[in-house]
């Protein structure tokens, strides 16, 4: 086994991990049958957070441990949403692409439903590329996954650089994977180069 800190980005699979063995295992929660195997527990949760982000924890770790393997969580659906992402950003190697060593990638972006439509995310997403910018990044980049963020994205100077529509994006049985109510129907990759 290789002994690793634990990183933010891995703290899913941990935690996956403890769902799976510590929460129903350890003897004090078995004692009160604090969960079955598998369950999530909400409190317990935050506590490994906050003991992760402490930069202090280490796992024992066997085999592959590729980024693709840390963020695939026991969800299915959101292993669907991960895996459209994560694929399609593989395939386009960015940094080889642009000749950069860092991007600063928009990854969630996401305004009260009742402040919609008054301009809120475009201003974020304006100031996102100033930070960007002031931080030394020549590339920022963004995965927008409908009509809004594109229209942003596009407002403020980004390329699209690969568009996957939802409709021609199917499974092994050829059935579309994701059925996306209009006016959304493509993930599109959008970056920006930053002078
Ligand atoms: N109907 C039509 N057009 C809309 C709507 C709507 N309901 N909402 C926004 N738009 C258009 C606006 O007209 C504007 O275009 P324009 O500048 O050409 O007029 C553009 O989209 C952006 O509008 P903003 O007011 O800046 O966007 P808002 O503050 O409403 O936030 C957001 C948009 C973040 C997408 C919001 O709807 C949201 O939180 N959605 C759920 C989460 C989500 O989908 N996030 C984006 C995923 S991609 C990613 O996270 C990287």
């Amino acid at each position: 086994a290789r002994f690793e800190i634990i990183t933010p980005d891995m703290s899913e699979a941990v935690i996956v991990h403890l769902r799976n063995n510590f929460f129903a295992d350890e003897p004090l929660n078995k004692a009160v049958s604090l969960c079955q195997r598998g369950e999530s527990h909400a409190a317990l949760e935050r506590l490994c957070a906050v003991t992760i982000a402490d930069g202090l924890s280490l796992a024992a770790i066997e085999g592959d441990t590729s980024i693709e393997k840390i963020q695939q969580s026991s969800d299915e659906k959101y292993n669907k949403i991960f895996t459209i992402l994560y694929s399609v950003s593989q395939e386009l190697d960015l940094f080889n692409e642009f000749q950069v060593d860092k991007i600063l990638e928009c990854r969630i972006i996401s305004v009260d439903e009742k402040a919609r439509g008054r301009g809120l995310a475009k201003e974020l997403m304006s100031r996102s590329i100033d930070i960007a910018k002031a931080n030394g990044f020549k590339l920022f980049k963004a995965d927008a996954t409908g009509a809004y963020s594109q229209r942003i994205c596009s407002s403020l100077g980004m390329d699209i650089i690969r568009t996957v529509r939802y409709a021609d994006y199917k499974d092994a049985s050829g059935t579309p994977v994701f059925n996306v109510p209009p006016p959304h129907d493509a993930l599109a990759i959008m970056v920006k180069k930053i002078p």
